[in-house]
């Protein structure tokens, strides 16, 4: 069992390290654990340990900075990828003895009189001193600290940078005409925890159950991994049997095959994306769940190869994805502060491509996964100044209003979503 310990904390550092030199937690951690044979507790403690640290790198840091007698950013790599894992450890209540005992024996082997040091002065060390800033106590870059508090106040901001340091539960989508009482035995009988969600009908929470991907359930495409937040833009979107709905930026197809299974076999989902590979697993996806009225198509939804007209059109853009920092241990590191009024450009270029394709009478739906002004109050503005004949329509429950549109945050128990609905005058 101690070796299965020092193993998880060998494996936790060298994905640290290549996270250090660029490569993505998300992608790292699954690839280095495949290749492992560590036990399932030994495999959970790679994970959480690996995101918390890159999660909470700024916390962390200030932490070692303190105890440390040299700059953490005159340090090698590995050893401060150790220091930041070992006050990781700590910080999520590992006790001091292993926490320090542990990670000092799979530190590089000439700094282990410094890790050791270092750490023992981390877990000795009291509370954070006071006045220490939100940024540093949440360990998120200051930029996106205060976009949250000029929107939220600073309660409603701590609450929102809070959650983005949960990791999620999975949430299942589960296909209309199935029971979801049968799912939910189905999922206990794998040991896993199964609550109804509370902002979407019909959805499920599931804790434990081992890898979701053997679930059967998932695997025949009775029920679908998919947040509330994103369930709720597809419900936001209304589709109904037997109509032609476009999704402009469809990859990889959550809320594509959602729209799907509720056209039904007698409508369409024209499903665009411009990136190939992602449109591929999106039509793998379709495939496996039997959705033949999916069609995917490689473009830029700049310039929509469609057309005549739709019932309704998506545009779940590409964003900031702030709303989704939980999902991606490192995002909040990655995005850079222009990114928003860039990405805005882009937004209202799909928005207003995707709108000639509404008939008189349909709706189109603009989503993205993030908060920022530009990419949400602004894009909003922009369209209803521009588009000709297009009403705000308010989103309704779950969505709160925000401006003519409505929105979820992390601090809802769900992804953060920004959607506007626009209907089309006769
Ligand atoms: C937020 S993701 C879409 C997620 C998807 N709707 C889902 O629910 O699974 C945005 C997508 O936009 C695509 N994209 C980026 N620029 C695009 C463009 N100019 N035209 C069409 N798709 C684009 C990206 O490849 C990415 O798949």
């Amino acid at each position: 069992m101690a070796d299965g310990h020092r193993r998880a904390r060998a494996l936790a550092l060298a994905a640290l390290d290549r996270i250090e030199r660029g490569a993505h937690a998300h992608v790292v951690v699954p690839e280095l654990l495949a290749r492992s044979a560590l036990a399932p507790r030994d495999r959970a403690f790679v994970t959480d340990h690996v995101h918390g640290t890159v999660r909470l790198r700024r916390l962390l840091d200030a932490r070692l900075s303190r105890a440390s007698d040299r700059p953490l950013d005159a340090l090698d790599t590995s050893v401060r990828s150790a220091l930041r894992l070992g006050a990781h450890q700590l910080h999520t209540g590992v006790p001091p003895h292993a926490a320090v005992g542990e990670t000092v024996a799979v530190a590089p082997a000439r700094a282990r009189g410094f890790v050791n040091a270092v750490l023992r002065r981390v877990a000795g060390a009291g509370a954070d001193p006071p006045g220490t800033s939100l940024g540093v106590l949440t360990s998120h870059p200051d930029w996106i600290v205060d976009g949250l508090v000029a929107q939220l106040g600073a309660a409603g901001a701590r609450a929102v940078l809070d959650a983005d340091n949960e990791p999620p539960a999975v949430t299942l989508r589960v296909r209309p005409g199935i029971a979801p009482g049968a799912v939910v035995a189905e999922l206990a009988s794998l040991g896993a925890r199964v609550e109804a969600a509370t902002l979407v009908p019909g959805a499920l929470v599931v804790r434990g159950g081992g890898d979701p991907a053997a679930w059967p359930a998932l695997r025949d495409g009775r029920a679908t991994v998919q947040d509330q937040a994103s369930q709720a833009v597809v419900h936001a979107v209304e589709p109904a049997a037997g109509e032609r709905i476009v999704d402009v930026a469809a990859a990889p197809g959550g809320k594509a095959t959602g729209l799907a299974e509720r056209v039904g076999a007698g409508g369409t989902v024209v499903a665009l994306d411009r990136h190939a590979g992602r449109l591929r697993r999106l039509a793998g996806a379709a495939q496996r769940m039997r959705l033949p009225q999916v069609r995917a198509v490689v473009a830029d939804g700049r310039r929509p190869p469609l057309h005549g007209s739709f019932d309704a059109v998506l545009v779940d853009a590409p964003c900031s994805g702030l709303g989704v920092l939980r999902r991606r241990p490192d995002a909040r590191w990655r995005v850079a502060p222009s990114a928003p009024g860039e990405l805005a450009v882009l937004q209202r270029a799909l928005v207003g491509a995707a709108w000639p394709l509404v008939r008189a009478g349909g709706r189109l739906v603009y989503s993205v996964c993030t908060w920022t002004t530009e990419e949400t109050d602004g894009v909003a503005a922009w369209a209803l100044a521009h588009l000709p004949d297009a009403r705000a329509e308010a989103p309704g429950p779950p969505w709160r209003p925000r401006g003519p549109g409505g929105q979820l945050l992390p601090s809802d128990g769900c992804d953060g979503m920004f959607v506007l609905r626009l209907s089309r005058g006769t």
